[in-house]
């Protein structure tokens, strides 16, 4: 590697999390949800939400865009948009919170509502993979 990274391309990350909103299927709710993140070797991961008859057995967006990570080669993820079924940026749930803290940490960048944010800033003191070594 010589110089700068290259520059986090935040619109096409946007683009893929509203195509994966657009997909979601949540008709128990009728709150559509769609993420995108990148991994460190530049893979873009999405997901969208999926929900169930069986109404706490439904997946938020972020628990298929962690799987598709595992699932395509793992890594960590560097970059995370959630968008809300207008395709305006929506913070992730407590739990979404801790599930990306697995995979990215505390120095994840997130797009919210009001702004970027570190993950460390939306889950502060978390517990997480560290605590058990
Ligand atoms: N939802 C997500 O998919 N991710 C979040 O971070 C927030 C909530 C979904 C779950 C449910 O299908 C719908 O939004 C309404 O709560």
């Amino acid at each position: 590697m010589t110089g700068a990274e290259a520059p986090v391309d935040w619109e096409a990350l946007r683009t893929a999390a509203r195509d994966a909103m657009s997909r979601a299927y949540a008709p128990y709710s009728g709150y559509k949800v769609g993420v995108a993140a990148l991994a460190d070797d530049g893979r873009t991961l999405v997901g969208c939400n999926v929900e169930n008859a069986s109404y706490g057995v439904g997946l938020c967006a972020e628990c298929g865009l962690v799987s598709q990570l595992a699932a395509t080669g793992g890594g960590r993820l560097t970059h995370f948009v959630c968008v809300d079924g207008e395709g305006a940026p929506l913070v992730p749930c407590g739990r979404c919170r801790q599930l990306l803290y697995e995979f990215g940490g505390p120095e994840l960048v997130l797009e919210t509502p009001d702004g970027f944010r570190t993950l460390d800033e939306m889950l502060p003191q978390a517990f997480g993979p560290q605590h058990l070594r």
